[in-house]
């Protein structure tokens, strides 16, 4: 018989906003006051608020330690830099110097890595639409070329008649491995689609399928998925060699690492619950080794990797402009900066660090970005220390997303400075008027004396 626990009754404490929280979050009050050495107020004072600023030291931290994580697990293994996260010529150039290769998914993107000479054959070109004219470039250049669908086989058909040879490609799959799953790109798996693409790719003679590639999402914290998406490449992939003779140069997992962000609904914060490196490397790298190959054949390892590798080393320096108190009687903050250069609200509970010594009051905010539009909330409710206009705020790990997504509306879109060795660079100057309207033209008819 089992005995009966003892009763003991639920005790409720009442959350206090501003104390220390259980999460070991630093709270609002440590002040960031200073960014590699550099104090806040004059950087603002220098460069203008607001203000996105690289820590090329944290960007070089973040990538060796992703190529270690993976290296020392797999033995033939390359980060091709996921371009849309965030492309300045910058931070596309240094990731260059650490080795990365570009992952760009538009002829624009391809542009900007040959650019800034990445040679073709270290460039991954995926993307559901991609032009004849930028696959005929692609494949001159001897890039790699990761298929989304048949009417984009159908085009590279016809480039191999063009150029008169076969050509090697990689098929794009997915798999059900989220809730919901990702179907937009590749062919799917257990639909049977995947296998009937890469059988159509080879008994079309004019392709030669050497490559598989799957994203699986974005911001997955959950290293399990990838170890079922590495699992099902190791099946998919016994399987087509075993049916159709074709020999993998190598498998691409995409992106979706995440970052040191917290999601909104997240109930515990990013620093608890995001991976590290070694634990999706550790998810990855075994299941894929017990592939049909012999480990000094094992096929290239590609990762895409975005958010991962660039949220972290940027800041956005920003300023209070005013305040007010709501009829709720939450007290409303409205920034310098809007939702325009922080789209990625839309996901993250961003942090706001206040720049300078500001007490420890901390008091339950909303965030108003500075746009005149009413859904421009960059937090609805964010604990922060009193603050008055002209004050500034920091607001941490904001490199992914923001800069590339970024729309001019309203304001000019603000300077981003790189940090590194005691050195300030300006990489990317302020907008102006005449920049914003230089391609505009007014017809004379248009213009009353
Ligand atoms: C094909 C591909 N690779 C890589 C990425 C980068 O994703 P993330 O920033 O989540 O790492 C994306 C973004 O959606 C993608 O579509």
């Amino acid at each position: 018989m089992t005995e009966k626990k003892a009763y003991s009754k639920p005790t409720i404490i009442r959350h206090s906003v501003g104390v220390q929280n259980k999460f070991g979050r630093p709270p609002a009050t440590v002040p960031i006051n200073r960014l590699d050495g550099f104090e806040v107020s004059e950087l603002a004072e220098k460069y203008g608020s607001p203000l996105f600023v690289l820590s090329v030291k944290a960007l070089r931290d973040r990538y060796r330690d992703l190529k270690r994580a993976f290296s020392t697990r797999y033995p033939n293994f390359q980060i091709a830099y996921s371009y849309k996260t965030n492309y300045l010529k910058s931070v596309c150039s240094i990731l260059k110097q650490e080795g990365a290769w570009a992952e760009v998914v538009s002829g624009f993107e391809y542009d900007i890595a040959r650019n800034i000479e990445v040679p073709g054959n270290q460039i991954v070109f995926n993307g559901p639409y991609k032009s004849h004219e930028e696959l005929t470039r692609a494949f001159n250049d001897g890039a790699i070329v990761n298929l989304d669908n048949y009417d984009e086989m159908q085009v590279v058909e016809k480039v191999a008649s063009e150029l008169g040879k076969t050509l090697e490609v990689g098929i794009r799959i997915n798999m059900d491995l989220n809730d919901p799953p990702w179907h937009k790109f590749g062919f799917n798996v257990e639909a049977g689609h995947a296998f009937e693409a890469v059988k159509r790719a080879e008994a079309g003679g004019k392709l030669k399928v050497v490559g598989l590639h799957i994203h699986t999402g974005t911001y997955v914290d959950d290293v399990t998925i990838y170890s079922r998406a590495a699992q099902g490449l190791v099946n998919f992939y016994s399987y087509i060699q075993e049916q159709l003779g074709v020999k993998l140069k190598y498998w691409d997992l995409g992106g979706g690492y995440a970052s040191h962000n917290t999601l909104h609904g997240a109930y515990l914060p990013a620093e608890q619950t995001c991976p590290t490196f070694d634990q999706y490397a550790e998810a990855i790298c075994p299941i894929l080794m017990s592939g049909p190959f012999q480990a000094q054949d094992a096929p290239k390892l590609f990762i895409e990797p975005g958010r991962a590798i660039i949220d972290e080393p940027f800041s956005l320096i920003t300023s209070v402009v005013s305040q007010k108190r709501l009829p709720s009687g939450q007290r409303g903050v409205l920034l310098d900066s809007g939702m325009n250069i922080m789209s990625s609200v839309q996901w993250y509970r961003y942090n706001f660090q206040s720049a300078q010594d500001s007490g420890t009051m901390l008091e339950d905010t909303i965030v108003y970005g500075g746009l005149c539009m009413n859904i421009d909330v960059l937090q609805a409710s964010s604990s922060i220390p009193p603050v008055r206009r002209g004050d500034l705020l920091v607001i941490p790990h904001v490199g992914a997303y923001n800069i590339s997504q970024s729309w001019q509306f309203i304001y000019l879109r603000p300077a981003i400075i790189a940090i590194e060795d005691g050195e300030v660079y300006v990489i990317k100057k302020a907008e102006t008027r005449d920049y914003v309207q230089g391609f505009e033209d007014v017809p004379g008819k248009f213009i009353t004396n």
